[in-house]
């Protein structure tokens, strides 16, 4: 019986099993069997020494939940262009070889993308279905909804430890280069302010606003009581592009920086000025807090939910557009596509790209962001102007995430 290999790789998040679900039950349906090949491109290379794979059998399958994150067929950061064997290529063919797999599904983020484009190069067939919790593909990937629920969950959260102590609550939250997740999260648990990497940090701005609004909050409270919110994505950068990272960190697999630090410059930043400012002492007496020496002025803490916001269960609309993405691979594989990514699947039509395409970074449409400051949330600049444009369209056309 002809076989598909499943891999899932890269970052794990929400909707991945979905996908894996996908794929087996539409191979099923297909006179076909499915296997998975584990570990990412790590199994891929060594699939040659495996003595045997797990067929995604019905009964197999039962064995764990579409809607769990994480993936049951594992996951490695390995980019096969890097491993230093001229015949990787043909040690990959031949493991396929051996057990019969005339395609692979690869789930995966851009990384793993590039790494499928290079398979089809060599003659591999394989097809591709979109998965980051970062959401910087140019479709829809998997992962993303659950994360955004996740992060505002954990931001409306950290709102009761933050006013019972009157801190300003800082979460950064994973995301490298794009602001997705934080921006959509951020909203979604009502952030006083958002820092992403595609806005450039004017920190006088972020104080004026912080200040403004936090003082308040806590003078109009009867029990003298208020925090605020700071959503911040892993990958900001300061005015002059430069990375707010902390070099120690290392790097993973793929070769690619481990993002940390953004969260503790944004406390640095704000706690110097603080100190700096006469009125905040003033503020501090006037709201029954001051302690001279002990305690004046407001703290900033850090909170990093790190894998916390790709963990546990996946959105429904995650796990729906996982099986969705998955069974839609099988069918682009049968029809002899290869090097494609699945866009989505709307009634009978089965949308596709070159996946060459899909994973060029996307990144955060600014244009909204002006929306969003116009109900005064804060992205650390000075608020622009949102020019509305209205036009009668009958056919859906609310894009939240793509
Ligand atoms: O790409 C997904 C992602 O979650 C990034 O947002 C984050 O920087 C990175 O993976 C963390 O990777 P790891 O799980 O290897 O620490």
């Amino acid at each position: 019986m002809d076989r598909i290999g499943v891999i899932t790789s890269g970052g794990d998040c929400g909707g991945l099993n979905a996908v894996v679900k996908g794929v087996a039950y539409m191979a099923n349906n297909r006179g076909m069997e499915a296997v998975v090949i584990p570990n990412g491109y790590a199994g891929l290379y060594n699939l040659i020494n495996l003595e045997s794979l797990v067929a995604l059998s019905p009964a197999r399958l039962d064995k764990f939940p579409s809607n769990f994150a994480g993936s049951e067929a594992g996951h490695s950061r390995v980019k096969v262009k890097k491993i230093e064997d001229s015949e990787k290529y043909n040690r990959i063919k031949e493991g396929m070889k051996k057990f019969n797999i005339v395609g692979l599904v690869i789930s995966g983020g851009d990384d793993t993308g590039s790494v499928m484009v290079d398979l089809d190069n060599e003659g591999i067939k394989c097809i591709h279905a979109p998965k980051t919790m970062d959401l910087d593909l140019q479709t829809y990937s998997v992962g993303g909804d659950s994360t955004i629920n996740r992060i505002a969950q954990i931001v409306q959260d950290l709102k009761t430890t933050g006013r019972t102590h009157n801190r300003i609550v800082v979460t950064e939250v994973f995301g490298r280069y794009a602001g997705h997740t934080a921006f959509r999260g951020g909203v979604a648990g009502e952030a006083d302010c958002i820092l992403i990497p595609e806005i450039p940090v004017d920190w006088d701005e972020v104080y004026k606003r912080v200040k403004r609004r936090f003082t308040r909050r806590i003078r109009l409270s009867d029990v003298n009581a208020g925090t605020y919110t700071i959503v911040v994505a892993e990958g900001l950068r300061n005015a002059d592009g430069s990375e707010i990272v902390d070099e120690s960190a290392g790097v993973d697999s793929f070769g690619h920086k481990k993002l940390a630090g953004a969260g503790k410059f944004v406390c640095q930043e704000l706690s110097k000025r603080f100190k700096e400012d006469p009125e905040i002492k003033e503020f501090m007496r006037e709201t029954g807090q001051l302690v001279e020496g002990l305690y004046e002025t407001p703290e900033v803490r850090e909170v990093r939910p790190g894998h916390l916001v790709r963990s546990g269960m996946s959105s429904a609309y995650d796990t729906s557009f996982g099986w969705e993405a998955g069974a839609a691979a099988v069918l682009l594989l049968m029809d002899g596509k290869s090097g494609y990514t699945v866009v989505g699947v709307d009634g009978q039509r089965i949308g596709y790209i070159r996946s060459s395409e899909a994973i060029v970074q996307r990144h955060v449409d600014l244009s909204q962001v002006a929306l969003y400051e116009q109900l005064g949330i804060c992205f650390g600049r000075p608020i622009e102007e949102f020019h509305p444009q209205f036009f009668e369209e009958r056919r859906k056309i609310v894009r939240i995430y793509s």
